[in-house]
């Protein structure tokens, strides 16, 4: 084991595991006395507390996380001694700056338990994504950490506007994937009757909603534009259904899609945010009294904003890349977790914790067109301004010798078909994405229902470049 003989001199506190267990029940005590208990359905006391109130309650956390990560996660001891770091190093929330970032490649290097920090005994649930290339991601959760889960699932409903008696239909999928069994833990502590769809089977998906009569719906944004189109296919108009409330969530969509999304079916669409790593959905949610960002709930995740490229620390208010910190973690204790979203820090409207802007976008999914940076959701605000296109849309990018192309493929609404309407939405799409994006873009007006719909995550971007360019 490499010391830190470097480093300056440290002592080392004996911090176990129940020791953290015991704190976090103390603090738990303290949040009670902060006011009477939550009931199901009522605000947590935290979500209004002072700012004060909250930053004390992060400090204590911080500490006893950084402590249990070092003590019970060898590749945290050594990330931390390599960068010559001791969790006693940790007096102010600003002191987190000196630990170091862990990334997506910490967790495929530790693959599958190597981040836990309790025995394997004491993991009650394993989530992991599949990723792209190789190893999926595994994420552990004691009992404890799925109470909280579950309890910050009911909180982020409750800021949706769902009440305790109210009938949630979910349609993120179950299983591996967060989404499902995530809201389906949060619907069941804020009282909710839960309807536990999955994705996919988009007819049965309609013929359940318009039997059973949900208030709630939640299920990815793209995968909603699909119901939608069920809806119309089977003669039913979406306005009249039960939904009231849509928890929107797992990609980026723009507020262009949110208004599409509520004026078709007369309801409140409210983004939920989160991620595998850290938790899974119900990191952040937006208030539906606002709708102006998402609520980070701070007593449990500790946000920073870094330029991507030096990892500085931003100012609040700036946009970069959204950094967490887990602060009652106790299966997979996350510090400075990359999460490689973009988006800046606000203060707090409806409730007193920070604001997330809502994410324009993954800097993976950033493409880079003659050097002007695009993301999709960029695409996405400039298709939506024009009522004859619709929000299913892919970009395809290639490469002809040196330089790279972009591809925009989007549907056609079907009153607008035609082989005139669709070359003229065309042209004007191209004009829009050049004054408004500065790039150049072919753009191709499909036929109504002739794009491939997700049933869970978009894929946005189709890059063929690797294989043209080989
Ligand atoms: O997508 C968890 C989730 C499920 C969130 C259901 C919300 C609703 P992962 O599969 O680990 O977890 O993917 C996390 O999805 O880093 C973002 O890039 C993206 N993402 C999640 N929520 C949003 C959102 C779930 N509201 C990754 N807006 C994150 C934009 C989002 N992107």
């Amino acid at each position: 084991m490499r010391v830190l003989a470097h480093c300056s001199p440290f002592t080392f506190p004996l911090f176990t595991f129940h020791a953290f267990a015991n704190r976090y029940s103390q603090e738990r005590e303290m949040m009670m006395r902060l006011g009477d208990p939550p009931l199901p359905g009522s605000l947590d006391p935290i979500e209004t507390a002072s700012r004060d109130e909250i930053a004390a309650l992060q400090t204590k956390r911080l500490k006893a996380t950084l402590s249990h990560a070092y003590e019970r996660v060898p590749a945290y001891r050594k990330k931390f001694e390599a960068a010559c770091v001791h969790p006693n190093d940790f007096k102010r929330l600003e002191d987190l700056r000196k630990f170091p970032f862990t990334s997506k490649a910490d967790l495929r290097e530790n693959y599958p338990f190597g981040l836990f920090a309790v025995a394997r005994e004491k993991i009650a649930r394993i989530h992991a994504s599949s990723g792209t290339t190789g190893k999926p991601t595994v994420v552990g959760y004691t009992k404890a950490d799925l109470e909280t889960w579950a309890a910050l699932m009911a909180r982020s409903m409750r800021a949706s506007g769902a009440r305790p008696g109210m009938l949630v239909h979910i349609a993120y999928g179950y299983g591996l994937f967060t989404g499902g069994l995530g809201a389906h833990g949060g619907a069941e502590k804020l009282g909710c009757g839960v309807v536990p769809m999955s994705g996919g089977m988009t007819e049965r998906q309609v013929q359940l909603i318009r039997d059973f009569r949900p208030d709630v719906i939640m299920v990815t944004p793209s995968y909603m534009l699909a119901i939608l189109d069920e809806f119309r296919r089977v003669g039913v108009d979406p306005r009249a259904s039960s939904l009231k409330i849509g928890v929107f969530g797992a990609e980026p969509w723009t507020n262009s899609m949110r208004t599409e999304i509520e004026e078709e079916f007369d309801m409140h669409a409210v983004d939920i945010y989160g991620l595998s790593e850290v938790m899974g959905p119900g990191v952040a949610n937006e208030c539906v009294e606002t709708k102006d960002g998402l609520h980070i709930w701070e007593d449990h995740f500790l946000p920073e904003v870094i330029d991507p490229s030096t990892g500085d620390v931003l100012p609040e208010g700036e946009k970069g890349e959204l950094v967490f910190t887990s602060l009652t973690k106790e299966a997979m204790p996350v510090i400075r977790y990359r999460t490689r979203d973009l988006t800046r820090l606000l203060p707090g409207t409806a409730r007193s914790m920070r604001r997330m802007e809502k994410i324009t976008g993954r800097s993976d999914d950033m493409m880079i067109l003659r050097g002007v940076n695009v993301f999709p959701t960029q695409v996405e605000e400039e298709l939506l301004k024009l009522d004859s296109l619709s929000a299913h849309y892919q970009i395809v990018l290639t490469r002809k010798g040196r330089l790279d192309e972009m591809e925009i493929l989007v549907e056609a609404r079907p009153h607008a078909a035609s082989d005139d309407e669709r070359t003229a939405a065309a042209r004007r799409l191209k004009q829009s994405v050049k004054s408004f994006i500065g790039v150049t873009a072919k753009v191709t007006v499909a036929a109504p229902g002739t794009i491939e719909r997700s049933l869970g995550k978009a894929k946005r971007v189709i890059d063929k470049r690797v294989a043209n360019s080989e």
